[in-house]
């Protein structure tokens, strides 16, 4: 693989699972039975809001007994020393990249410390319970729901995240299950632009053909390694 100048990592459940959060599709991925996919959609909000708001309060008081792992902290490292361009973009609504000190970081599917006013539209920080029908402190609606991209809602920043992929010159995938889009099509939009393409991962994804080359592993022994080797190779100041 040529040495890179843009980077592009894309993340997703994996590299939490070692934090202890559990992955979607993997052993204990249902919540009280219910699949992710019956949880995160506007239907499932506007059905039965209780269920909704309830899933995502136990998912964000869960955060406060989990720590950043190894794989966060290398890429916190990464980011930290690499002088190339870099965008992590992030699928996972945790906050252990930031906890663990990234600053170049994108989290396309939403947040769970953050709320989204369905009427205005604003977001902001939130933590605690959000019950149904809480009152927008702009607008004044009782219309507040957890910052969370549902299943046919428009994740965040793709018109940045698509620039960035057309610009990379190395795309990196690392702990995602290339299940749900637009995010498991970015190895081909970077493959298309020219980027070199790796996926590390515990095993191979639904995409894994895509890749150029695939370690499988945990990410939080992977992650370190790939770190360490790639800022062995950083582009001249
Ligand atoms: P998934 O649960 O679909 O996939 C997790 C991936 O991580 C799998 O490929 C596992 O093999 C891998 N994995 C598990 N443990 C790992 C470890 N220790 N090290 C490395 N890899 C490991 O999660 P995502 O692909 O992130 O959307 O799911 C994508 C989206 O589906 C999520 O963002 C979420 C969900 O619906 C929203 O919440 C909007």
């Amino acid at each position: 693989m040529p040495h890179p100048q843009t980077i592009v990592i894309l993340t997703g459940a994996g590299i939490s699972a070692e934090s202890g959060i559990a992955t979607f599709r993997g052993p204990g991925g249902l919540w009280e039975g219910h699949r992710v996919e019956d949880v995160c959609t506007p239907a499932a909000l506007a059905a039965d809001p209780v269920l909704v708001h309830r899933f995502y309060d136990a998912r964000r008081a869960a955060l406060g007994g989990v720590v950043p792992n190894a794989a966060h902290a290398a890429l916190a490292r990464l980011d930290a020393g690499w002088r190339g361009e870099l965008l992590i973009v992030t699928q996972n609504v945790d906050d252990l990249h930031e906890r663990a000190g990234t600053r170049r970081l994108l989290h396309m599917h939403g947040e769970l410390r953050s709320a989204l006013c369905a009427a205005c539209g604003s977001r902001g920080p939130h933590d605690g319970p959000l019950p149904p029908g809480s009152v927008c402190g702009g607008c004044g609606a009782g219309a507040v729901r957890p910052d969370i991209v549902f299943f046919g809602e428009m994740p965040y920043a793709m018109e940045r995240i698509e620039a960035a992929l057309a610009t990379a010159d190395l795309f990196v995938s690392i702990g995602t299950s290339g299940a749900v889009y637009p995010a498991a099509g970015f190895v081909q939009t970077a493959r298309a632009h020219g980027a070199a393409t790796l996926e590390l991962n515990l095993a191979r994804s639904a995409g894994s053909g895509w890749f150029d080359e695939s370690r499988l592993g945990a990410a939080g022994a992977l992650v370190p390694d790939w770190v360490d080797s790639l800022l062995a190779v950083q582009p001249l100041p």
